[in-house]
């Protein structure tokens, strides 16, 4: 799948975008705890200059819908954050995270920023084995990140 999947980037003026964003609400709401979870602020989040979402769909006709997504902003012209990056629990483990992710690093390259960083939950081992697949290193530990209990690894890429 990993080949064949069309990566879109959201216009939020086109006309399927409120479906679209429907779609990764759910998604956010089913995968993310609340605190961590955009599905409120995702419209606001959209609105803001310098941030893009990449995403991909399965299905036809009215039965398509987000099989995953990534959220990226160029906050500098030097460096830009991962701020969300997700797949449907069904269209896991077939290169589709990859590509979203390396979608989202190519954009950001394309705006020649010099680095790119996330935060992810150490506990988020498929998501750490994914940043470090894609060439990304372990910068520092911020202890209660997510909350009290939670930390995050920051983790950045010079490109
Ligand atoms: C992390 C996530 C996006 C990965 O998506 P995916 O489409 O399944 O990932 P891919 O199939 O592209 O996998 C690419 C690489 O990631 C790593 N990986 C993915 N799932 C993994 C798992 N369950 N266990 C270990 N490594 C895993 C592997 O290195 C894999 O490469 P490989 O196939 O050569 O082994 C997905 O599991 C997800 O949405 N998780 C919940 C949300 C989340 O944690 N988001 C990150 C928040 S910062």
């Amino acid at each position: 799948m990993a080949a064949a999947a069309t990566i879109l980037e959201l216009d939020p003026s086109h006309e399927r975008a409120g479906r679209v964003i429907d779609d990764i609400v759910r998604l956010e709401k089913r995968i993310f705890p609340k605190h961590e979870s955009l599905a409120r602020s995702f419209h606001d989040e959209l609105k803001r200059r310098n941030t893009g979402l990449i995403y991909s769909t399965s299905g036809v006709g009215d039965d398509e819908e987000v099989a995953g997504y990534a959220m990226y902003t160029c906050a500098t012209s030097l460096c830009a954050s991962i701020t969300k990056l997700a797949v449907k629990e069904s269209c896991r483990r077939q290169g589709l995270g990859e590509a979203l992710l390396q979608a989202a690093v190519e954009k950001c390259r394309r705006r020649r920023v010099q680095r790119v960083s996330l935060h992810v939950d150490p506990a988020r081992t498929a998501a750490v084995a994914l940043y470090r697949k894609a060439g990304f290193q372990v910068d520092a530990t911020i202890e209660g990140y997510y909350s009290a209990q939670r930390n995050a690894y920051r983790m950045y890429m010079d490109l």
